[in-house]
């Protein structure tokens, strides 16, 4: 007998009534896209400096973003942890069997993480961050990974050029926690001869012979080649195609909203009116400022709604309009004031403010949605090198959210206010954020989380249930 459907109230969505009594039941929450079935531990592979941190981290933040919770384990966190006084590279000598042992239990620490995460924890996507340079060390991962059930994607990346490896030691490992006491040039001799330490047993992945079983990425050179053996679902496919389109050169991303609109004005939401008179002052102040920022080959790109295409047209420069990057559609509510919406849908006012990322606009979309439909803006800007964005408040948030690495949660309360460029710069892990505002005024469109809000999502980390108009401890 098919189970009878219910929509819920907050995404809008089918799902089947329950009528077993009493069960506490978790306020449902429907997770990002169920992109793969049993859980998969992507394990990183190569010498020391060649970008393994770097990759795990940026591409647990896309993966997070997505939907997909994904977390970086890394080995050399544990070491750190169980060794308080680094010495030397002699640490990471073949010959230093002490170390050796600890090394392996550090490995074998961290795995049990990934076990806990993967299977108790809600977890997707385990990154284990280590150089894992030998077959023993992998097999060990690879026995681990099939008592459990997981997946495993290898991510190997071979670079010996030189100046790359010297860059990278520079701009991440010199202020590694290991070389606290010491100078620039000792540390840099220092992890150098760690490296030789590793090369000694390095055995690189062999798609064409031992590994080819295995499925795998080799990204060879910083992404100027790769080699794709055995992708194995949807997810890892992903993966490779995140891979292949990110790139290191220094850039800049502007984000920008539109100048104020004339709905802005009248605190209408959503609608397509045109550029209110301080709106047109905001392109004209934003072209100064963009001949100010004096940089080579600015991609502009705008939404296909006026207010960004008005502002674009002030800057006298080429753009191109992105329907991805149209403002979250209200459904029934576009053009409304908040006011507005209170008092014709009060139960919708209320769940919008009960959970902001989840909640859908009835016949419109939810920050959810709007991440999906952006996922194409963000691996295109990942390709790209300097752009500026003049996008919307909500579209301009789950952005920043990607770059910033903001959770779910955080995303839609983000400030982002008119008039006001934020200009994010790459740097090691992650992205220096600066805030200019060009000094025209502007209304504040702003929503701050409601009280009840900062309850609930206390209450959906703590624990708690959320009752007719109660709070009820689950714990
Ligand atoms: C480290 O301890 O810093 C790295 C461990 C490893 O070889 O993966």
């Amino acid at each position: 007998m098919p189970m009878e459907l219910t929509q819920s109230r907050m995404q809008k969505i089918w799902i089947p009534i329950d009528h077993r009594p009493s069960l506490p039941r978790r306020r449902y929450r429907a997770c990002g896209p169920q992109l793969t079935n049993s859980p998969t531990v992507i394990v990183m592979v190569g010498l020391p400096a060649r970008g393994k941190t770097y990759m795990s981290k940026k591409l647990t933040r896309y993966l997070n973003w997505i939907g997909v919770p994904t977390k970086v384990f890394n080995v050399g966190e544990y070491r750190r942890e169980v060794v308080k006084e680094f010495s030397s590279y002699s640490f990471f000598h073949p010959d230093n069997e002490e170390a050796m042992k600890v090394r392996k239990q550090c490995a074998l620490a961290a795995l049990r993480d990934v076990q806990l995460y993967l299977k108790e924890e809600g977890g997707q996507i385990a990154v284990f961050d280590a150089t894992n340079t030998t077959k023993e060390r992998r097999d060990m991962v690879l026995d681990f990974a099939k008592e459990n059930d997981f997946k495993v994607f290898f991510i190997e990346s071979v670079c010996d050029d030189p100046s790359v490896v010297a860059s990278n030691i520079m701009e991440v490992k010199l202020s590694s926690p290991d070389y606290r006491d010491c100078s620039s040039a000792e540390a840099m001799e220092d992890f150098m001869k760690r490296i030789d330490c590793y090369q000694v047993n390095y055995q690189p992945l062999d798609p064409d012979n031992h590994d080819r079983d295995l499925s795998l990425i080799k990204v060879l050179d910083v992404g100027r080649r790769f080699l794709v053996n055995r992708v194995q679902d949807y997810i890892q496919s992903r993966i490779v195609y995140y891979l292949m389109n990110i790139h290191v050169q220094p850039r800049t991303i502007y984000l920008c909203r539109h100048g104020e609109s004339e709905y802005n004005v009248l605190g209408r939401i959503g609608g397509d009116s045109g550029l209110s008179i301080r709106g047109k002052k905001f392109s004209v102040a934003l072209c100064k400022f963009l001949e100010e920022q004096n940089l080579k080959d600015l991609k502009i790109w705008t939404s296909q709604l006026k207010r960004t295409i008005q502002t674009a047209e002030a800057l006298k420069l080429p753009y191109e309009q992105w329907k991805a990057l149209n403002e979250i559609d209200a459904g029934v509510c576009e053009e409304m004031t908040y006011e507005e919406i209170k008092e014709t849908y009060p139960e919708e006012y209320a769940l919008r403010d009960q959970d902001k990322y989840y909640y859908r606009y009835p016949t419109g979309e939810s920050y959810q949605d709007l991440v999906q439909r952006l996922e194409p803006v963000i691996m295109e800007l990942e390709r790209q090198e300097n752009v500026l964005v003049i996008c919307h408040q909500a579209v301009m948030r789950c952005l920043l959210a990607y770059f910033l690495d903001k959770s779910a949660d955080e995303m839609p309360y983000l400030k982002c206010p008119l008039h006001t460029v934020l200009k994010l710069t790459p740097v090691a892990y992650g992205c220096r954020v600066e805030s200019i505002y060009l000094n025209v005024e502007a209304v504040n469109t702003h929503r701050e989380r409601s009280e009840e809000a900062k309850d609930f999502s206390r209450a959906s980390c703590g624990g708690l249930l959320w009752i007719g108009k109660g709070l009820v401890n689950i714990k």
